[in-house]
This record gives C-alpha cells, sequence and structure tokens, in this order.
C-alpha cells in the first residue's frame, strides 16, 4: 500500500509499525524518531526568548528604509513558517510509519512556535507589512497546493528550508538588527532537523512511486525554482537596503538546495544525476537573465548569451554546507542544554 494516501475515509492502520511496507529502512526510522525527542528536549519558549532578548538588546529600531525592507524580506519567512506548519501538520496526518509521523508532528509543534515569534517581532519591530512578494506567495502556496505528498515533502524541506537557512546566515552575518541576529540561531536549530524529515523520510516515498509519478515531481522542481528566482528578483531591491547581495544570495540558496539534494539521494535508490544537473543548469541560466552580478548593469542581450552558455555548458554552483554549527551559548535559554553544560 502506498504511504501517501490523499484524503478519505480513514482506518486504523494496523501495519504502520511494518517498516518494510513503506519501503523504509529501519536505521531511517531510527533517525526520524529521535527528530521527535530530540525536537521535545531542545523546545524553546517563544515568549521568554523573544522578552529576554529585547530586554537585553532593547526594543527593536531601524530607520524607516531598512525597517520596511527587513519587514517585507521576513513577512516572507513569517508567512513561509505557517505554510511549513500546515505542511508538517499534514503531514503528521497523512504519514503512515510511526517514525515519519512522530518526526512531522514534533516539526508542527516547532513551526507554529517560529511562526507566532516571527509574528511578535515584526510587530515589536512595527514592521508587519499587510502582503508578501508576489512571487513568494506564488512559492508558498505551489507548495501548500501540491497534489502529492512527496512534492509538499521535497518542496518544503528541500527546497525552501534550505533558502530560508540562506536568508538567516546572510541576515545573522550582517548583524542588521541585534534582537533578529540573535533570534535567529534558535529557528537554526530547530531548521536542521526539519531537513532531515525530508532526507530521511523521501527516499522511502520515491522507491513506491512510479516513474510518471517522480517525473511530475521533476517538473515540480522546475516550477518551485522559477517562483524562487521571481520571488528572489522582487526582492532584490530590498535585499540591497539590508547590503545583501541579491545574486549572492541567490547562489548561496541554491548551493544550499543541491546539497540537501544530494543528502536525499545519497539515501535513496533512484539516480538524479541527470535531472539534478539539468535543473541546476535552468536555475543558473534564469539568474543570469534576471539577476546579472551585483552592480553591473549587462544589456539584456548579453544575459541571454550569458544564459544559453550555462545551459549549454553547465552550472557553477557548488554545494555548500546546509545547517552552521549553532553552539550552546548562542542558544542560552534551550533549557536542554543550559543543564547539559
Ligand atoms: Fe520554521
Ligand atoms: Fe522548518
Amino acid at each position: 500500500m502506498l504511504p501517501f494516501r490523499t484524503r478519505g475515509y480513514r482506518t486504523v492502520p494496523y501495519g504502520m509499525f511494518r517498516l518494510e511496507d513503506y519501503g523504509l529502512a529501519a536505521k531511517n526510522a531510527r533517525v526520524l524518531e529521535r527528530i521527535y525527542h530530540k525536537g521535545h528536549q531542545l523546545a524553546w519558549d517563544g515568549k521568554e526568548v523573544l522578552q529576554s532578548l529585547i530586554e537585553q538588546h532593547g526594543k527593536p529600531t531601524l530607520a524607516p528604509r531598512e525597517k520596511e525592507a527587513l519587514g517585507r524580506v521576513f513577512s516572507i519567512i513569517m508567512w513561509g513558517e505557517l505554510a511549513a506548519w500546515r505542511i508538517s501538520a499534514e503531514l503528521a496526518d497523512e504519514l503512515e510509519p510511526l517514525e515519519a509521523k512522530m518526526a512531522a508532528t514534533s516539526q508542527a509543534f516547532d513551526e507554529a512556535r517560529h511562526f507566532y515569534v516571527m509574528h511578535d517581532y515584526l510587530e515589536a519591530l512595527d514592521a508587519l507589512p499587510k502582503k508578501m512578494d508576489r512571487g513568494a506567495q506564488a512559492l508558498l502556496e505551489a507548495v501548500m497546493n501540491a497534489d502529492h505528498l512527496a512534492k509538499k515533502l521535497l518542496g518544503m524541506q528541500l527546497m525552501i528550508e534550505p533558502i530560508a537557512l540562506t536568508l538567516f546566515h546572510v541576515v545573522k552575518k550582517l548583524d542588521v538588527e541585534p534582537v533578529l541576529s540573535h533570534l535567529l540561531p534558535y529557528y537554526e536549530r530547530d531548521e536542521a532537523r526539519h531537513v532531515a524529515l525530508g532526507v530521511q523520510y523521501l527516499p522511502a516515498m520515491l522507491s513506491q512511486m512510479s516513474v510518471s509519478q517522480r517525473l511530475s515531481l521533476w517538473g515540480f522542481q522546475f516550477r518551485l525554482i522559477t517562483y524562487e528566482i521571481w520571488s528572489n528578483y522582487g526582492l532584490s531591491r530590498d535585499l540591497l537596503v539590508l547590503g545583501v547581495d541579491p545574486r549572492e544570495m541567490l547562489e548561496l540558496g541554491q548551493g544550499k538546495q543541491m546539497k540537501a539534494l544530494e543528502m536525499l539521494f545519497e539515501k535513496s535508490v533512484v539516480s538524479s544525476d541527470i535531472p539534478m544537473n539539468i535543473l541546476s543548469r535552468y536555475a543558473d541560466a534564469l539568474s543570469e537573465l534576471t539577476l546579472p552580478t551585483f552592480g553591473t548593469h549587462r544589456p539584456f542581450q548579453d544575459r541571454v548569451q550569458a544564459a544559453l552558455r550555462v545551459m549549454l555548458h553547465g552550472s557553477h554552483v557548488q554545494s555548500v554546507e546546509l545547517t552552521p554549527e549553532v553552539t550552546a551559548e548562542q542558544t542560552p535559554l534551550i533549557r536542554q542544554e543550559e543543564a547539559a553544560a
């Protein structure tokens, strides 16, 4: 039986403990189970963390131009957290094997906290915009409305989470606003576990999918990459206001996505080289077209030529480490770590 039935009449899943029925390897199942227990041990109190950071660094403030730019960029994170919350709650409901269900349940709990804390932070900064960028909205809605759980899992955990991790990394490094810089390590700590859910469970899903379902999943990745680059283009002015080079950010994000996909295919029986190569050439060609290197004004014709070159001769995107090392000192209000220290 397929482990990703769409909504229908619910029956008691007596087979949920038989991993082999779902193509799930025992060692992957153990990692998934650990995600749940770690999520429980390393949970933090969002109200307490935000309050203590505001007491330490003062109420967040920025000049009006930076404040609006930061609000527009981080409202995508906020709505992205809601999308992640909904998708993980749906996965918790739909995935059948016990360990995968546990991991998704723990993620839903984390994402709820990420959503309300980001909302409270943006409100404290007085930077909560009414709507977000249209490209980003299209990206999130495509994943939320995908017609297969594998698309939701891959789209959310292995394509959107790495972009969020990239933004966290860049904004923290630039130290745009101190409360935010000290808040983000708490997020990064949790997000690393979420990527692991995709990496550990997707191979089982892929192994039970037909060729046409896999092709459809691959086509879906093209759609998401297109929305991602559209959204990066839409935000490029705001990113520049915050001191972030949009092209560099896109390349770093693609490097992290590539790392996530490499981790996935390492664990998978499905070969990946050719489809991944085509995907990254496509992504690179689109970025050549829309986001020429920072500071240069290349005519459109030159950009088309650069895009064609990439299509023909290959992409230069290198995979980069997905999740940063977050130390216990950076997350002092995670109780379990405090006790261990
Ligand atoms: Fe999150
Ligand atoms: Fe997440």
